[in-house]
């Protein structure tokens, strides 16, 4: 049987690799557009090795019109597409606001405009948990209002989701989205073919840690212990890269079945809250590594606490996750060392 086509902008990337094996497992055809802007080579070989088969993908920017028609063009019968192309650094975007607005925007526009033209109506977006800012109560759910962005990032995933909310609304529009927002992925694919590949020191709290564990850094820093949280450090919902990748499965499947309504938006998330120093705690059992860390000072613009009510990607989609923190960590202690193993 004919696998039915979906479009992957971003599919090179850390969430939109583990998609493209999801999706294919599942029986579908992922088709890559990634201008490898924050990727590499190395993850089609990947992709490539767990799946058995070779994945097309275009390296082509998702914001060139021209280009993106060609695709759409050749592939001819793309049922629907997962957006996943964007920058995606918090404090890189405080710093070059142009080119984040620019490309995160742009991308989705076009790809919007050349999908219309070609009369594919599904898209599913890659939104994030930083539209809620600081929250007023935990967990939040989808009716928790949004705040004001805190960064240029956080701006443009608000401004995506208006977009695509006021494309829906259109008259005679057949567009139909699902929008999710992730809370903290982590981790990496069991077989450590495929992972997060952070360029330079990186920002986020898991790489950090593995990449001190591997001795690359000195020492993990938290950055402040005094919030108004269970043990003072900042809480956040972690979820692995695996269970996150197969929510986008589900949700290109309701759309395809038309169940969904013209826009659906989800969390996605575990459920529950971890604290920064539950994430060393729990990453030293998993991994039997003893981590140098240091408590620091608060980081500008941090949330002190959020983690996702789950209830109703759960009920609608029939989508749970099944990966521990543990478990999670231990995948990403495992892609570390097959890192350093690659040099
Ligand atoms: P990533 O940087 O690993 O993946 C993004 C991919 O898109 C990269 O391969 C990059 O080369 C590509 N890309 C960027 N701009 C492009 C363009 N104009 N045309 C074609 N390709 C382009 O990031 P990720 O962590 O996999 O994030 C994927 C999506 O999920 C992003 O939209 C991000 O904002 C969103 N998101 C990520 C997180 C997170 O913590 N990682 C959390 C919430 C939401
Ligand atoms: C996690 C926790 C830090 C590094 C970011 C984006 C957000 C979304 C998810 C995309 C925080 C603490 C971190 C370190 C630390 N991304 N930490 N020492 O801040 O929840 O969110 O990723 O949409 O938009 O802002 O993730 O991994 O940076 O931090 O103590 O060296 O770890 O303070 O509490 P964050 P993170």
């Amino acid at each position: 049987m004919e696998r039915t086509k979906i479009l992957v902008t971003g599919g090179a990337g850390y969430i939109g690799s583990h998609a493209v094996v999801e999706l294919y497992e599942a029986g579908y055809q992922p088709v890559i557009v990634d201008n490898f802007s924050n990727s590499s080579e190395s993850v089609m070989h990947g992709l490539k090795e767990i799946l058995g088969t070779s994945i097309t993908c275009y390296a082509i920017d998702c914001a060139d019109e021209i280009a993106l028609r060609e695709v759409f063009a050749h592939e001819k019968d793309v049922r629907g597409a997962i957006h996943f192309a964007a920058y995606k650094a918090v404090g890189e975007s405080v710093q070059k606001p142009l080119a984040y607005y620019h490309n995160n925007i742009g991308s989705l526009l076009t790809l919007l405009k050349v999908m219309q033209e070609f009369e594919v109506p599904n898209v599913v977006f890659s939104s994030s948990c930083t539209v809620y800012g600081i929250p007023d109560q935990l967990p939040v759910t989808e009716e928790t209002p949004t705040k004001p962005a805190t960064s240029p990032y956080g701006n443009t995933k608000k401004i995506c989701e208006d977009i695509l909310r006021d494309v829906v609304a259109a008259p005679n529009s057949s567009v139909r989205t699902i929008l999710l927002r992730y809370f903290n992925p982590i981790g990496a694919h069991p077989s450590a073919l495929i992972g997060e590949l952070p360029l330079g020191v990186p920002n986020n709290l898991v790489p950090f840690v593995t990449q001190t564990a591997a001795g690359i850094r000195e020492k993990l820093t938290i950055f402040g212990n005094t919030y108004d949280t269970p043990d003072g450090t900042n809480v956040r919902d972690y979820i692995h890269v695996v269970d996150l990748a197969k929510a986008h499965v589900v949700a290109v499947e309701r759309l395809l079945k038309g169940e969904s309504e013209a826009v659906e938006t989800f969390n996605v998330g575990t459920g529950r809250g971890n604290s920064v120093l539950e994430v060393v705690q729990t990453f030293e059992k998993a991994t039997g590594q003893k981590l140098n860390y240091v408590i620091g000072p608060p980081r500008l613009g941090d949330v002190p606490a959020i983690y996702a009510d789950v209830t109703k990607a759960n009920q609608v989609l029939g989508f749970e996750t099944t990966t521990t923190l543990e478990e999670s960590l231990a995948s990403s202690w495992k892609w570390q060392q097959k890192l350093m193993s690659n040099g």
